[in-house]
């Protein structure tokens, strides 16, 4: 496709609010809080940390100069910048990880979707048992998979609109209510009975608790809630204008990032601490069955203030979702588009298709198909196991030796100065970081964690 029939982003704005819209998604809300209650609190957060700041910036800066500069789709970039060789496979690998990933987490974002009705038909402020409501929501052979085709045909709408008026336009709006409703739901939060407990587990570090397992947890974790290792970002970039700059978009991105998933921590652990006898460490049931239990429970005698902060809490799932799974969509129709010379609609109909095909196995594994299992996991285990845990970090250590060692240093200052134009004083750090840090960290973790 010729590149003046490509669309762009109209703004600034635009750009870091649709790159924080795919980062910002249920990675910060639902899966950070589980793994943090999971892996002992302050220490999980400290290795994430270091892992944002020292792998994930580095690898999201070159996604986006990868894609800037190639003009095109991930699945093609890296043809464009090395034809003929072998580096093509990280974009392929891109396209696969795109629709695994949208596979099972259209199932979790169709989960959402439910518990959004739920509360808004008063469901929790009702007495009942919630692990029982869960169980059989997640259970039942229709319901999952109803809400995960929704949710994929919303995701279809907005992808179908382009670039411009779908993409952006919806980040645009949906981005500044997401994070009001973000700070209205901690400042609920923390002015709960026992919400200091809560604080405490979040804010006091046991390093004893840090193993290789945790530390490859905390390093999957950044690369899924950061988007990075899979182009999105690098398909978002090839739209981005000539005069953004990746450093400071980069930079933002990973703030609103973090900042989201720190603060969905100082929602749900005061929450939860401040009802006795429920645990921060449930796991993926944390916020569908823990914080239901504190709407419920927490709230009994002002329930219509319960009401609106389980309603305003799926909402804020939702549109999060919603955002990241536009741009998991964006990467394979934008492939499909541009490589095929399908056109826009029929890509994305593909993709859609496929999704729903596989999403329908992956919600289905907790019921009918719970015993379909490899290697010990289900087929949504297994999917979020595959990506998050072994392609995105790998794909990210490549991407780093690509930029870092084989595209040229001409090429790599161009893009992340413009030209020329901008002056960025850590770029000699920028270049060590990815030549030296991420491959060596990324390989070790690996070697340490996987070959047990
Ligand atoms: N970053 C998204 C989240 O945190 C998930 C995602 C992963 C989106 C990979 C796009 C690519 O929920």
């Amino acid at each position: 496709m010729s590149d003046s029939r490509r669309a762009n982003f109209g703004s600034k704005i635009g750009i870091i609010l649709a790159s924080a819209g795919s980062a910002v998604g249920l990675g910060n809300i639902w899966r950070f809080p589980c793994q943090v209650g999971e892996n002992g609190g302050a220490a999980f957060i400290l290795v994430y940390l270091c892992c944002i700041v020292l792998l994930g910036i580095p690898v999201m800066v070159s996604e986006f100069l990868i894609g800037r500069r190639s003009h095109a789709n991930t699945g093609s970039a890296y043809e464009v910048l090395s034809p003929g060789t072998q580096w093509k496979w990280i974009g392929i690998f891109g396209v696969i990880s795109s629709f695994l990933i949208l596979s099972y987490y259209a199932v979790v974002a169709g989960w959402t979707l439910e518990y959004m009705i739920a509360s808004a038909a008063g469901m929790f402020s009702k007495n009942q048992d919630f692990t029982l409501f869960f169980n059989n929501f997640v259970s039942d052979p229709v319901k999952p998979v109803m809400y995960m085709v929704i949710f994929m045909l919303l995701t279809h709408f907005i992808i179908v609109k382009g670039v411009k008026d779908g993409i952006e336009k919806f980040s645009k709006v949906m981005m500044p209510l997401l994070l009001l409703i973000i700070c209205v739901l901690v400042v609920c939060s923390f002015s709960m009975p026992g919400s200091i407990e809560g604080l405490r587990f979040l804010l006091k570090p046991d390093f004893s608790k840090v193993t290789s397992k945790v530390i490859l947890d905390a390093m999957g974790q950044a690369f899924f809630s950061m988007s990075i290792g899979m182009g999105c970002l690098c398909t978002y970039a090839s739209y981005f204008t000539k005069d953004a700059n990746l450093f400071k978009t980069a930079g933002s991105v990973a703030l609103i990032d973090t900042l989201v998933a720190v603060m969905a921590g100082f929602i749900i652990f005061p929450a939860v601490f401040s009802v006795p006898g429920l645990s921060a460490n449930a796991g993926p049931g944390l916020v569908f069955v823990t914080l239901p239990n504190v709407f419920q429970l927490a709230f009994h005698s002002v329930p219509w203030l319960g009401y609106l902060f389980s309603l305003m809490f799926y909402i804020l799932l939702v549109l999060a979702a919603l955002t990241s799974t536009i741009s998991l969509h964006e990467v394979t129709t934008a492939f499909l588009h541009e490589k095929f010379n399908m056109s826009r609609r029929k890509a994305a109909c593909c993709m859609t298709a496929i999704c729903i095909f596989l999403g329908t196995f992956c919600a289905l594994s907790f019921g009918m198909l719970g015993s379909w299992k490899l290697f010990g996991m289900t087929i949504f285990d297994l999917f979020d196991f595959v990506t998050a845990k072994l392609f995105l970090p790998l794909c990210g250590m490549f991407i780093a030796i690509f930029t870092g060692w084989y595209l040229d240093k001409k090429i790599v200052r161009d893009e992340v100065t413009n030209g020329g134009r901008l002056h960025i004083g850590f770029y000699g750090l920028f270049i060590f970081l990815l030549k030296f840090v991420a491959p060596i960290c990324i390989g070790s973790i690996f070697i340490n964690e996987l070959l047990k």
